[in-house]
């Protein structure tokens, strides 16, 4: 039998991660020789916790909050798309050696696809609230993906005015737009994504009104707890196609 691949999810705290539930199925459904688990390390331990993993044989492991961004310093090359969006949240070890990527672009990609294979990304218009870790990744792929352009609304404008800044050379294509004048900005909106915490599970509501947003525009919520927020649930009454966080 082949050498067993042991990897993990690292975060403070990990318990809530559903990493190993979806890792494990499908090591269970390929019956792979591996096995994946969460892992508690404090931003404190974070260089003595990665060199514990080294030290046991871990092949490699997914990064969650709050260690994305610290754990660029200890990786011994970052690809070009961790780097611009400026986080990792996937390290390959290969001969002691740290690999940074970043799958979450990707991932929300690829999630919209999956559920919604005739929506065009390309040349189109698209409404993104929030300016926190995940949105730089989705930004980035978006401009992978030729959309035509992305406005970011931000209760904290200035985080979004700083994604702006650090998209170097696709500036142009990014429009932001204060908090407030989210009802206002519909208009001839493709995609509206929410990556705010807003609608999770013990956090306040979003507030939006949907009333202008073409009826034909993709509705996502990048929050998957609850799976269908009240922002999706909405949008589908609205007769919008949606896709959820999952
Ligand atoms: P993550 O890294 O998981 O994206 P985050 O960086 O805390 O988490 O981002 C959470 C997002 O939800 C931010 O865009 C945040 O806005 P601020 O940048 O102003 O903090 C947004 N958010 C959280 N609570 C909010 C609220 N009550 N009203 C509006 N936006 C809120």
């Amino acid at each position: 039998m082949s050498e067993e691949i042991k990897a993990c999810v690292i975060g403070h705290p990990v318990s809530h991660s559903k990493s190993p539930l979806i890792h494990n199925y499908w090591i269970e459904a390929y019956k792979l020789n591996g096995s994946y688990g969460a892992i508690d390390i404090l931003g404190a331990d974070l260089k003595n916790g990665v060199r514990r993993l080294i030290d046991e044989g871990y092949k490699g492991f997914n990064v969650t909050v709050p260690h994305k961004e610290a754990i660029m310093d200890l990786c011994d090359s970052v690809d070009e798309n961790a780097q611009s969006i400026g986080a990792v949240n996937t390290v390959v070890i290969k001969d002691s050696r740290l690999h940074g990527l970043n799958t979450d672009g990707y991932g929300f990609i690829q999630n919209i696809r999956s559920v919604q294979p005739s929506f065009e990304f390309e040349g189109k218009c698209t409404v993104i609230l929030g300016a926190g870790g995940a949105t730089r990744a989705i930004i980035r792929a978006l401009i992978d993906e030729k959309i035509s352009r992305i406005i970011i609304l931000n209760r904290t404008k200035a985080r979004a005015e700083k994604i702006r800044e650090d998209m170097a050379g696709s500036g142009d294509l990014i429009v932001v737009v204060d908090w407030e004048g989210r009802n206002e900005i519909l208009k001839d909106v493709d995609l509206l994504v929410n990556t705010t915490s807003l609608g999770m599970d013990g956090q306040p509501a979003l507030d939006i009104d949907l009333q202008t947003l073409p009826e034909s525009a993709l509705v996502n919520d990048i929050v998957y707890a609850p799976l269908h927020t009240d922002l999706l649930k909405t949008a589908q009454e609205r007769g919008h196609p949606v896709v959820t966080g999952l």
